[in-house]
């Protein structure tokens, strides 16, 4: 039905993988796809598609129930601990049930562990959807092409010639640490979004409205698991969803900033630069140095809330090149070995090891004007 209110829920965890960090199994999708099915038959979703980025099991819904709705929540976390203990758990799959932060869920997610990207917006006639999921990596991977299909005219032309993307749109940006947010209107205020969002660490883009109209653009996952915990547990493999075409980026618009592997942070033990390489559902699952970081990207169309698709959109020739330049970017950033920038800062280190190492070695430091003394 053209109008129908849809909720576009895309919800996702790390609760186990293959061999490593490293990949879901068919058995933990087939327990969600199950778990989803019946609630699907119940009424309370209008569909689903269950699939995987790496070692993350990724819920798409369609519903009518708005986001941060318990049910869903609840559901999803339900789906969740279902794969767990049915599959990660018994075969002792590595990391089972990780992104599960507590055993006393309420009925929402915030702060629990899995991430989420979650918005409403009313059905078009066609309305396309691309869903964009990453692995080993943090949200404000997204940071770079969200600005460029959104703000630069020289990435979406549309921008220019699209009379519904001439009049820009609103950036609501997140600060992460804080837990805070701030909307910035392009194109008149863009360097101030790019002063915010340039550091990827702490700011992140939770979502983008269309100003010609206050429509939602744009979703992405936000939450940033080692703020969450206080103990490093990875980084907060995040996903993104964005309406496309008729007004909105075009689907090419929105694939084409991926074909420039920018640097992220991420990688092994969450540690490091690297660059996002796109990648189709076959090579979708980190290996070299865990990684190098991936984003996937499906394309939906919305049809009275039924999923239809998807498309498997990075599968293409036309990412070969894309694919070729972030393996070379992988080998050069890979000879730096433990130095930054390769590795990141001790800042973006908190909560690994390294704090420790340097806490062991305080007592040791002494003044340097004790520099002339012989080592004992
Ligand atoms: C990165 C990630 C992996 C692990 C690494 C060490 O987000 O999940 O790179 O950090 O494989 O994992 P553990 O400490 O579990 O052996
Ligand atoms: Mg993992
Ligand atoms: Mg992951």
């Amino acid at each position: 039905m053209v109008g129908l209110k849809v909720t576009f829920s895309v919800i996702k965890a790390d609760v186990g993988s293959l061999a490593g960090h490293h990949k879901v199994i068919p058995e933990q999708l087939e327990v969600a796809r199950e778990s989803l099915e019946a609630a699907k038959k119940g009424g309370t979703l209008l569909d689903f598609h269950v699939t995987s980025a790496g070692d993350d099991i990724e819920l798409i819904m369609t519903h009518t129930k708005g986001p941060d709705n318990p049910e869903i929540h609840d559901l999803a976390w339900q789906t969740f601990r279902a794969v767990t203990d049915k599959v990660s758990k018994p075969l002792r799959l590595y990391g089972a049930g990780q992104d599960l932060l507590s055993d006393a869920f309420s009925g929402n997610l915030r702060g629990m562990g899995p991430g989420y990207a979650e918005g409403e917006f009313d059905e078009r006639k066609s309305e396309p959807v691309i869903v964009l999921m990453a692995d080993k990596t943090e949200p404000g991977a997204w940071n770079w092409p969200v600005y460029k299909i959104f703000a630069d005219p020289m990435s979406s032309p549309g921008l220019v010639i699209d009379s519904s993307m001439r009049k820009g749109f609103i950036f609501r940006i997140m600060d992460m640490m804080e837990d805070k947010f701030v909307d910035l209107k392009t194109p008149e205020e863009s360097y101030d979004v790019l002063a915010l969002i340039g550091t990827t660490g702490r700011y992140a883009i939770q979502s983008v409205w269309r100003r010609s109209d206050m429509t939602l653009a744009a979703v992405s996952s936000t939450s940033r698991l080692s703020f969450m915990a206080g103990r490093y547990v990875g980084k907060d493999d995040p996903c993104l969803w964005i309406r496309a075409q008729a007004g909105y980026p075009a689907m090419g618009e929105i694939l084409d900033p991926f074909a420039f592997p920018h640097l992220v942070a991420g990688w092994t033990r969450g540690s490091h630069i690297g660059p996002l390489m796109p990648v189709s559902l076959k090579d979708n699952q980190c290996t070299r140095f865990d990684g190098p970081p991936r984003v996937l990207a499906l394309g939906f169309q919305v049809t009275d809330g039924r999923l239809i698709g998807p498309a498997d959109l990075f599968d293409d020739v036309a990412f070969d090149g894309a694919r070729a330049e972030a393996n070379r970017v992988a080998d050069y950033m890979r000879r730096h070995g433990p130095f930054m920038p390769h590795r990141l800062g001790p800042e973006e280190m908190e909560y690994t090891q390294l704090n420790e190492v340097l806490k062991s070695l305080a007592t040791r430091m002494r003044p340097a004007a004790e520099m002339l003394v012989v080592p004992s």
